[in-house]
């Protein structure tokens, strides 16, 4: 199915900003926004005020000043990769239920990227002492405060760091952010922990050679780009071919100005620099997306050399901190194909349907559930969830099996698979010696576990308990009819069979609704029995 995927991608930020608002994904605020205080507030009622997902849109805001009331040309954008999954499909041109096949194609077919003629990402070049001048460098540019507050600066937010591999030249890009911390130096942070960043990697081989590592931050390109920073990839598969793949062509590339590094040439702004190794500085606090706010580290400190842009460039920043959030719906529909193509490629785990990454809150990584096939045996579900618990040191802290029936993304249905499907002795197991991931790090102790809980069916069960869905659908209908309160449909919303039922039932039920109920009565009759215990089940009795 991948192949027959038409690529039609946006080819740069303001292309794919220009389609958002076709489509009426795009929130413009022309009011003047304190970008410090008052403009990722505003986003985060999007994700805080009850909206569901589906009307989430990309806000673009064109009059952003300060706390000083400097103005600043440039537009920010806030939403515009991931405020809904819609609006991520939008960035690769395709609709929510291809992405998947979108990237396990871009994965096997990569595009190698190729030198462009020209570069819009350098129609402005500053370095040297221009950087350096008051209210310029990284200090023109309309930078947010992510979480006012708590956070000690403006952070990038919607980076792709280029960085290259010293001893094989292998690039790497990857979504770090990165704290304003002069008109040219910044604090930037890769993760150091174990399944950790793919530039943290690089640094340690530029450390040990003694040598600072050249360094460029892309700010705004194609979604496409931008997606492949945050997905986790093989530590040496290129991030621009990949990139390419998902676009279907290949991405135009042109050599920064003050380093050795290759970068889109199509981007709004790029900043390039060099990172030390020998000395670190602290960085923080900043509202993390595990939900927390990150305290002050010991971060790499990266020296500004240029700031490149296009004369009109947008400037680009991701919602993140406590989930959902623009930084988790970015995660969530990428990784879940990738853990389903696992399971279903790598382990061959028979009767496999979904992977559910659970994020409100949680983030993603720490509970997934997995559904499967009615009648798969529970040795496959039990490799499934032990595939599911391994594939990312930090993902799958709890995993739980449901069958097809349940929804993953309705805990109330979760809880009540675990209720009524499982047995808490047999079917939960505790494995000790996981890695602590991605969290808080005050108030944890030690290395983790891991919880795994079978809660699909094993054995036929009665109906739930709801009229069948026909009976709901005429029901919904006479609603709407009398103009009641608009309806959002819950599943489970209507009745079903789960294994353990008759004809016979089914017969008297449908001469109960056609009114014939005494019928049924009639019948019931004539099987009248003495001798026996209330409660007595009549098929036992039968048998
Ligand atoms: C908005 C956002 C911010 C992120 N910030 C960081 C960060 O500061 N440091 C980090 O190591 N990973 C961060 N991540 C996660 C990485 O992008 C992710 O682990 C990715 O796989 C890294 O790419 P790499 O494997 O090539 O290093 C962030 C992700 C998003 C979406």
């Amino acid at each position: 199915m991948g192949s027959t995927i038409r690529a039609n991608a946006p080819i740069d930020l303001q292309d794919h900003l220009q389609r958002l608002e076709k489509l009426g994904l795009v929130q413009r605020i022309s009011r003047q926004i304190d970008k410090d205080s008052e403009l990722h507030p505003l986003v985060r009622w999007q994700f805080q005020g009850g909206i569901p997902s589906e009307d989430r849109k990309a806000f673009l805001f064109d009059n952003v000043t300060d706390a000083s009331g400097k103005v600043y040309e440039m537009p920010v954008v806030v939403g515009a990769l991931a405020a809904s999954p819609e609006i991520y499909a939008a960035g690769l041109g395709v609709n929510v239920p291809e992405i998947g096949d979108v990237w396990t194609r871009a994965m096997d077919n990569p595009i190698q990227p190729v030198a462009a003629d020209d570069a819009p990402c350098q129609e402005v070049v500053i370095t040297g002492h221009e950087l350096m001048r008051f209210g310029g460098g990284l200090a023109a540019l309309p930078v947010p405060i992510s979480t006012p507050g708590f956070d000690a600066a403006p952070y990038l937010t919607a980076t792709v760091v280029v960085t290259k591999d010293p001893e094989t030249g292998v690039r790497n890009m990857g979504t770090y952010r990165a704290q304003l911390k002069a008109r040219d130096r910044l604090g930037v942070r890769m993760a150091s922990r174990l399944s950790g960043a793919g530039g943290y990697q690089h640094w340690l081989k530029y450390q040990s050679r003694g040598e600072v590592m050249p360094v460029a931050i892309v700010l705004g390109c194609a979604p496409a780009i931008l997606f492949t920073g945050p997905q986790k990839l093989p530590i040496d598969e290129d991030e621009m071919a990949v990139a390419g793949g998902l676009i279907g062509s290949a991405v135009r590339t042109t050599r920064c100005k003050t380093v050795d590094l290759e970068v889109p040439a199509d981007a709004e702004i790029v900043i390039e620099g060099e990172i030390a190794t020998d000395y670190l500085e602290p960085e923080g606090p900043f509202g993390e997306s595990h939900g927390h706010v990150a305290m002050e580290d010991f971060n790499m400190s990266m020296k500004v050399t240029a700031i490149t842009r296009r004369r009109k460039a947008v400037f680009i920043s991701i919602i993140s901190q406590v989930t959902p959030s623009e930084s988790s719906t970015l995660k969530k529909v990428a990784y879940e194909p990738l853990f389903l193509g696992h399971l279903k490629k790598t382990f061959n785990i028979k009767g496999i349907k979904r992977v559910v990454m659970h994020e409100p809150l949680t983030n993603i990584r720490k509970v997934i559930f997995l559904q499967f096939d009615r009648n798969v045996p529970q040795t496959e579900v039990w490799r499934g969830l032990q595939a599911a618990a391994s594939l990312q040191a930090q993902c799958g802290k709890v995993v739980i099996a449901v069958s097809e029936d349940i929804d993953p993304n309705n805990a109330d249905a979760i809880f009540w698979s675990i209720a009524y499907r499982s047995n808490i002795s047999s079917d939960v197991h505790i494995t000790p010696y996981r890695s602590g991931g991605h969290g808080p790090k005050s108030g944890r102790s030690g290395t983790d576990a891991t919880l795994m809980i079978d809660a699909t069916l094993k054995a036929n069960m009665p109906p739930l308990a709801l009229p069948r869905e026909e009976f709901m659908v005429r029901a919904k209908g006479i609603w709407e009819e009398l103009q009641l309160p608009r309806l959002t449909p819950q599943s489970p919303w209507h009745g079903y069979e789960l294994g353990d039922w008759s004809e016979q039932w089914t017969d008297y039920a449908n001469r109960a609704v056609a009114g014939d109920w005494e019928t049924n009565g009639s019948m019931t009759e004539n099987n009248q029995k003495g001798g026996m215990k209330p409660e007595t089940p009549v098929r036992d009795f039968e048998k």
